[in-house]
């Protein structure tokens, strides 16, 4: 099954059991690297593990919550053990809590900024010493169209979002030296259960979803791997050379300060 882009790599994604992080593992699984399946559930974790090393790749499912600094080194340590390095750290796992910024407590800031910025923090520092025994060595940070662009009600996600760029420029800045690059990538509107768990707190999901698009010039849902291809160029030596950046995966979004697909097609 391999396409061989990552042969010999191992991979530590969190958030591997749902969405971008499960397209994802199964991108870098087909290329040909050895994954750790990161994330809290062991059910999910189970089932995409399966899926993969039923394709002949090898992977393993580490139950970790991101937020706790001990689970995150002990996942690191697990994936080292099994399969003697790690080159690739893909900091996927992310949450958004929607309302105004008045009404949360100190303890669901915290929870966001915790899940969203301080695990990457928490996963770097326990990768390091691994990481900088390879030639070259990866690490991605996903963060959003949020990392920009402010959102209604998303007052913590947008904060935690742009942190998550700059913690990517500053990793980028100080271990370019041991030869690991670090970038971002931000998508857009992608179809997993956060975003559809989001639709779902709306009182009509579906139409709620054609309103989103309609601000989308490509008009498009971006699926799992769509992100996961950004990723993946992030992942190996397709982006040799780039370091400290970010790529955004939007389908368009971005791009237009105004945008109405309707009226735009009702033109032709
Ligand atoms: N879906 C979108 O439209 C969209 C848009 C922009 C950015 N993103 C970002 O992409 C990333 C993945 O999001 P997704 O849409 O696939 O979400 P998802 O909810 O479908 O998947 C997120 C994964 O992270 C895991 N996770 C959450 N908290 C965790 C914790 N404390 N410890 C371990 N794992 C934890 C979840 O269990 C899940 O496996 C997130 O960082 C998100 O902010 C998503």
């Amino acid at each position: 099954m391999s396409r061989g882009r990552l042969n010999g790599q191992v991979a530590w994604i969190s958030g591997a059991t749902k969405g971008i992080g499960e397209g994802t593992a199964k991108l870098f699984a087909e290329e040909g690297a050895a994954v750790a399946v990161i994330g809290r559930s062991e059910a999910d974790g189970a089932r995409v593990v399966k899926a993969l090393t039923d394709k002949g790749a090898q992977a393993i499912f580490v139950r970790c919550d991101v937020t706790r600094e001990e689970e995150v080194r002990a996942s690191i340590e697990k994936t080292v053990e099994r399969f003697g390095g790690l080159q690739i750290l893909v900091n996927n796992a992310g949450i958004v809590d929607v309302k105004m910024l008045h009404e949360y407590t100190a303890e669901e800031w915290n929870h966001v900024m915790n899940v969203n910025v301080a695990s990457i923090f928490y996963a770097f520092k326990h990768a390091f010493e691994h990481l900088r025994k390879n030639e070259r060595s990866y690490v991605v940070n996903v963060g959003s169209i949020s990392t920009f662009v402010a959102q209604a009600c998303t007052p913590v996600y947008t904060t935690s979002k742009g942190a998550v760029l700059q913690l990517s420029r500053s990793i980028a800045v100080d271990y370019a030296r041991y030869g690991i690059r670090c970038n971002c990538v931000c998508p857009g509107i992608t179809d997993t259960p956060m975003l559809r768990q989001h639709l779902n707190a709306t009182p009509a999901p579906d139409g709620h979803l054609a309103e989103r698009l309609r601000r989308v010039p490509m008009n498009a849902i971006l699926t799992p791997e769509d992100v996961g291809k950004s990723i993946l160029y992030f992942s190996c030596e397709d982006s040799a050379g780039v370091t400290g950046t970010s790529l955004v995966v939007d389908a368009g979004y971005m791009a237009v300060a105004e945008w109405d697909a309707e009226a735009v097609a009702a033109r032709d």
